[in-house]
């Protein structure tokens, strides 16, 4: 069975949601986290929690670092093999310009020379196992494509692969013909990532590209977290049995968000976010109700309603 793995998604995938997903479903093979970086010359404390094994105990999870540099890199690297980790994904997809005009996620697909400086210290630390989650290019797809001379010769677990440009964000489709001019290329396991909501996309993609190392999906996980499980098993669960699991999920979320979270505002706005992606799993007039409730009780009722 190829191995399918929760991508990493700030804001949503944080620690308690990875426990509560691998507990209630499961079905993946690893949770990559979001990613870990450098602000001023430390980590962030949110950040810092996410990783902490002592609230990942018995989750499957790789770590995931996004750097600009050599320097960056090797300052997250020993912060993360200090806590125990062996195995690190580098970022160099993310397309938010708060990152990428700084060189860092897809940012760095259009400087090679900071891409030699992270291979260079890959292929020195051979006590670690690392893997790359990419896109095609910042903006233009050569770009990607002219860094395999370095990333073939780095020794890589895997890469992942979302195939749209940094510069399209989230919009247009993701190129499944990019994906194999990019598979042809490299010498290098690939992993496919991007728009995968069933389990018939997940089944279309792994017909398409019979020697993936593995298929990584993001937000239809989200959306319908027995994603995986489904594709496991080879049959869709029935609608009935997948809003069970929401309300299940959603209920361990909420009751662990209220010991950490004091003010009821706060709390709402927090495990609201764990509908964000589901409007078409609960269908929009139910999604709209529990997004627009203006209290807890409110919240709880339109969640309690779902159908
Ligand atoms: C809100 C949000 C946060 C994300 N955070 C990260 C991140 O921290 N690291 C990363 O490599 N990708 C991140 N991504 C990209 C996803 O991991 C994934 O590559 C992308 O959503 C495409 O896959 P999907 O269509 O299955 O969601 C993020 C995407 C979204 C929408």
């Amino acid at each position: 069975m190829l191995p399918l793995y929760f991508a990493p998604l700030q804001g949503f995938t944080e620690d308690s949601y990875r426990r509560i997903h691998h507990e209630l479903v499961g079905g993946v093979t690893a949770y990559y986290t979001p990613f870990l970086r450098l602000e001023h010359k430390g980590i962030r404390t949110k950040d810092a929690r996410d990783v902490r094994p002592e609230f990942n105990a018995g989750v499957p999870i790789v770590p995931q670092v996004i750097a600009k540099d050599g320097e960056e890199f090797t300052f997250l690297v020993n912060y993360l093999t200090e806590l125990g980790y062996r195995e690190i994904d580098v970022n160099m997809g993310c397309p938010f310009p708060l990152q990428t005009r700084h060189g860092r996620g897809a940012g760095i697909l259009q400087h090679p020379e900071c891409v030699t400086q992270i291979a260079e210290i890959i292929r020195q630390r051979e006590d670690l196992t690392f893997s790359i989650k990419m896109r095609l290019g910042l903006t233009d797809e050569s770009e990607g494509i002219s860094l395999l001379p370095i990333l073939n010769d780095t020794p890589l677990k895997h890469i992942t692969l979302h195939p749209r440009l940094g510069s399209q964000q989230y919009n247009g489709t993701a190129d499944l013909d990019a994906f194999a001019r990019f598979a042809e290329k490299t010498t290098h396991r690939l992993i496919y990532n991007g728009d995968l909501k069933t389990p018939a996309d997940v089944h279309a993609i792994a017909t398409r590209f019979p020697n993936l190392a593995g298929i990584m999906m993001g937000r239809g996980l989200l959306a319908r977290p027995s994603l995986a499980q489904e594709v496991i098993e080879g049959t869709e669960w029935h609608r009935t049995k997948r809003i069970a699991l929401l309300k299940k999920m959603h209920d361990h979320y909420h009751a662990h968000l209220a010991t950490i979270i004091p003010g009821e505002a706060q709390l709402l706005t927090k495990v609201r976010t764990f509908w964000e992606y589901m409007e078409e799993e609960c269908g929009r007039k139910a999604w709209k109700k529990i997004m627009k409730a203006g209290s807890l009780r409110n919240y709880l009722n339109a969640i309690n309603e779902l159908t």
